[in-house]
């Protein structure tokens, strides 16, 4: 039967209204050249215990967010399997644009994509771009952020680090871009690095890869000192359905001129964030000896009291079990469960939130990075404005596995490390922020006995000297110790991750 062509354009108009096409996103194609077509049976993501899940399918059907513009990496959280970041230079602009807007806009993965299988693609890529590769691309809009601007080599001395143990490529403003290359094995992602180098032939150059992996069996979600990470995420009001004790968040603190984005963005940039990307070399053997040569007094194995040294300098057992619910074992149960493994806020009954570390140090990792009732003001119900620091990690482990030579030395002989992604609305706000005025700042949270609580453990950096962090040790949180840097950055780039549309519109026009 033929339809009147009104009836199509009715029909039509129908189901783009209905499915929420009319969000004016372009169609996609999956045939690019640039893309390694086939279809997926099992998840390219990987679903770990005690993690906030995967966007659903429901869930993204039912947000007013527009995730099928929103790049997927920004949202799906610490679920990869094995990455590849691939950092390159923009030769000849006029070609990059061509194959930009026709090869890759339309195999860009989405949220939306990315929450369904079925739709998922053999190889999830992402794209992002430094301030001067926008330049490159003659896009000179003033994006409303000064530290993605100037580029994070600019900023190294805000963390007092220096950029003499970067990675060469980083150290300057030289990468215009990255592209993030997610799937279940190294072979697809190799063959996708394949197609996209042929696509963009001499028209970019790799200045630099990174590829990453998620570790093996039961360290699966576990970073390199053996903790489960990226439980804490927060919850984007209107889009995540909460967790207890999730931080609930407008919008607007992750992508760029979302709900309650204060800053004023080119209309193109809507729907983008802001991607710190840093590689963090983890000394793993070394931090291990030190956990054993400084384990605190008391009954129990030695390797027992190193474990508890550790768990209070994360703020969490290697299960991802909080310390603040469970201060003297590891409660594998519980580190295991979404429902329970972040439902607390550092406060007791009985319990006085200024001066009392038995449970968790002020300085804990997660305690530096998220203070929770730390700063006060009510946390349930959610306080939206509890949230503005809030960061959404998208990390993954890189590197080998520690071998029974290192361990057996105390000596790293391989590179590993955290490929560390957090994307945020402002990095002002969010990572750089929470580096620079939280993790280093000695006497964060304020208003605390003793006063001051000393460096992030984990993350705090003093120019490469060790560092002084007090309250760790259950008997005396008087006692400070002098902790060597275990985690060494090797530095990064501030990236804006585009909305899709943008991709193939205002970059590549
Ligand atoms: C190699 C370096 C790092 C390691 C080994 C590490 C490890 C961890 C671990 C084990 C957790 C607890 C599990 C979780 O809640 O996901 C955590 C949480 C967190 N980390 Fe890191 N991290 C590193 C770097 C960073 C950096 C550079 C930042 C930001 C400047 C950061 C910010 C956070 C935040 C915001 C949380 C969640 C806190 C909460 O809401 O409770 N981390 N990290
Ligand atoms: C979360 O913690 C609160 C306060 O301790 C408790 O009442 C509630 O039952 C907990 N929720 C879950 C799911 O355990
Ligand atoms: C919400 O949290 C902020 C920051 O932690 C705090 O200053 C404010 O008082 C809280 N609001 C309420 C209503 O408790
Ligand atoms: C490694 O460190 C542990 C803990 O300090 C120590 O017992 C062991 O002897 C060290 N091994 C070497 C080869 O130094
Ligand atoms: C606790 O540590 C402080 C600082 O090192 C020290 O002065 C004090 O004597 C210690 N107290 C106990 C009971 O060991």
């Amino acid at each position: 039967m033929r339809l009147s062509p009104v009836f199509v354009a009715l029909l039509s108009g129908l189901l783009a209204a209905d499915l929420g096409l009319a969000r004016s996103v372009a169609p996609r194609v999956a045939d690019s050249p640039a893309a390694v077509t086939g279809t997926r049976k099992t998840s390219l993501l990987k679903n770990v215990a005690g993690l906030p899940p995967v966007p659903s399918a429901a869930q993204v059907a039912a947000t007013s967010l527009n995730t099928d513009d929103i790049q997927g990496d920004i949202l799906v959280g610490m679920h990869k399997q094995k990455q590849l970041f691939y950092f390159f230079a923009i030769n000849d602009p006029a070609t990059f644009k061509t194959h930009l807007a026709s090869d890759i806009a339309p195999v860009v993965a989405s949220v939306t994509q990315l929450s369904n299988v079925a739709t998922q693609p053999l190889v999830a890529l992402n794209i992002a771009f430094s301030n001067t590769g926008l330049l490159a691309l003659g896009v000179t809009d003033n994006l409303g952020d000064s530290l993605f601007a100037n580029g994070q080599a600019k900023d190294a001395t805000s963390f007092k680090e220096s950029t003499s143990s970067w990675v060469p490529q980083f150290a300057g403003t030289g990468i215009h871009g990255v592209i993030i290359l997610a799937s279940d094995t190294t072979d697809l992602i190799d063959q996708q690095v394949a197609s996209i180098e042929s696509t963009f032939g001499s028209s970019i150059s790799k200045l630099y890869s990174l590829s990453a992996s998620i570790r093996p069996g039961n360290e699966a979600g576990h970073e390199m000192f053996g903790f489960l990470d990226g439980i804490a995420q927060p919850a984007i009001n209107g889009f995540n359905t909460p967790l207890p004790g999730q931080n609930i968040v407008d919008a607007g603190v992750i992508i760029t001129g979302a709900t309650n984005d204060p800053i004023t963005r080119p209309s193109w940039a809507v729907g983008g964030s802001f991607l710190a990307f840093r590689q963090l070399e983890q000394l793993v053997p070394e931090f291990n000896k030190y956990l054993l040569d400084n384990a605190p007094a008391g009954s129990g194995s030695l390797q027992a009291r190193a474990d508890l040294l550790g768990a209070r300098m994360v703020g969490r057992w290697k299960s991802g079990a909080p310390i603040d619910l469970t201060p003297t074992a590891d409660d594998p149960a519980l580190g295991a469960d979404a429902q329970r493994n972040n439902n607390f806020t550092y406060s007791h009954a009985g319990f006085d939130l200024g001066s009392d570390q038995s449970h968790c140090p002020f300085s804990a990792h997660i305690r530096k990075t998220r203070p929770r009732a730390d700063l006060g003001g009510s946390l349930t119900p959610p306080n939206l404005s509890a949230g503005a620091n809030s960061i959404m990690r998208s990390g993954i482990p890189y590197g080998p596995e520690v071998t029974s030579a290192e361990s057996a030395s105390n000596t790293t002989t391989q590179e590993r490390g955290l490929a560390f992604v957090a994307y945020q609305a402002q990095l002002s706000q969010g990572f750089h922020f929470l580096q620079q005025t939280w993790a280093d700042n000695a006497n964060f949270p304020p208003g605390k006995t003793p006063a001051t609580v000393g460096l992030d453990p984990i993350i705090g950096q003093n120019n490469g000297q060790p560092r002084v962090v007090n309250g760790l040790l259950p008997s005396n949180s008087s006692a400070s110790l002098s902790i060597p840097q275990f985690v060494v950055s090797h530095g990064g780039e501030y990236f804006f991750s585009p909305p899709i549309s943008a991709i193939g519109g205002r970059l590549s026009a």
